[in-house]
């Protein structure tokens, strides 16, 4: 079956739309990585940020940030994003510990779980973003001292078209237990997209599989527009997170998993900031008050 049609044809590369928000969450990476009290490390994401033109004078070490963790992006948002670094790489790690060896990372940006975790090594890591935003990881990578640490395949496709044939074709087997994560991706795709992208995976899962995604919960996306997080955002780097994400109605990706069989659990960021101590909390008109992450097993018989 092939996916839904593509709605653009435009080919962006990674500094500009939806691939600069790929170097959002690297800068927020590098910024975590250097803090004393680190939730995650990913000693590559400064790379990516320092080789990107766009990014020229983003920080990458909080000492850069004029006010700090009171700046509301490169301290609150980017300490949200260290947090969902942290969450998502456990759920990971637990899910191959129980299994799983194919690891499908869906709108993978500038993740760089392949080098930085510790993998078996017979485990295959599938990194599916569009061609612009993974040539320039791998332009970037090839400069370094990276070496993945399980087997890395790239997938340059567009999630609003046939992802399904290009992930099938490039190795991956339904018949074996896998793992697959949408972080920071869902809301940016059609509707019709991520109804498409939840039946698929399903449809390419073993019993003892698993997926986490990050969902927005929010009716009226525009409801936090004047929030703090949005509006540094926009008028610190020029992105305007709002005008990326898609407008439409979102489907109930939980509950159609749930009809399908597969059990849910579904999480605040906050449940997490307590559980670590540390991370963001509740404010008043906030855009995280609605992000939920998503936490979604295929049971086995
Ligand atoms: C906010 S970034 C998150 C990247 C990565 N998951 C992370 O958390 O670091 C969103 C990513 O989704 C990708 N993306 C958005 N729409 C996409 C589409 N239609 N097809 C493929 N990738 C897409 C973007 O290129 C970008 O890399």
């Amino acid at each position: 079956m092939a996916g839904p049609e593509p709605q653009h044809t435009n080919v962006e590369g990674v500094d500009a739309g939806v691939g600069l928000t790929a170097l959002l969450v690297a800068a927020a990476r590098a910024l975590e990585t250097h803090r004393p009290d680190s939730l995650a490390q990913d000693a590559y994401a400064e790379h990516f940020v320092r080789a990107a033109p766009a990014c020229a004078d983003w920080p990458v070490r909080v000492q850069q940030v004029p006010d700090g963790d009171g700046n509301p992006l490169w301290g609150r948002f980017a300490r949200y994003f260290g947090l969902r670094t942290r969450v998502l790489d456990d759920f990971l790690l637990r899910s191959v510990r129980t299994g799983a060896r194919q690891v499908v990372l869906l709108g993978a940006g500038l993740d760089t779980r392949v080098f930085r975790l510790d993998w078996p090594s017979d485990c295959v890591v599938f990194e599916i973003d569009r061609a612009g935003v993974l040539a320039f990881k791998h332009r970037v990578l090839t400069d370094l001292p990276a070496t993945p640490k399980a087997k890395r395949v790239p997938i340059p496709v567009d999630l609003r078209a046939d992802w399904v044939t290009a992930l099938t074709t490039a190795g991956f087997d339904p018949a074996a237990p896998s793992v697959w994560l949408a972080e920071g991706l869902l809301f940016y795709l059609p509707s019709p997209a991520e109804t498409y992208l939840i039946d698929a995976v399903d449809r390419l899962t073993a019993e003892g599989s698993a997926l986490a995604f990050e969902a927005k919960l929010e009716k009226d996306l525009l409801k936090y527009r004047d929030s703090a997080i949005y509006t540094a955002t926009r008028e610190q780097i020029g992105i305007d997170l709002l005008r990326l994400f898609d407008k439409g109605p979102r489907p109930d990706s939980a509950g159609g998993l749930r009809t399908k069989g597969w059990s849910t659990s579904v999480r605040t960021p906050f449940d997490f900031t307590h559980q670590h101590g540390r991370g963001p909390l509740p404010e008043p008109n906030d855009a995280l008050e609605g992000n939920r992450w998503v936490f979604a097993h295929k049971p086995r018989p």
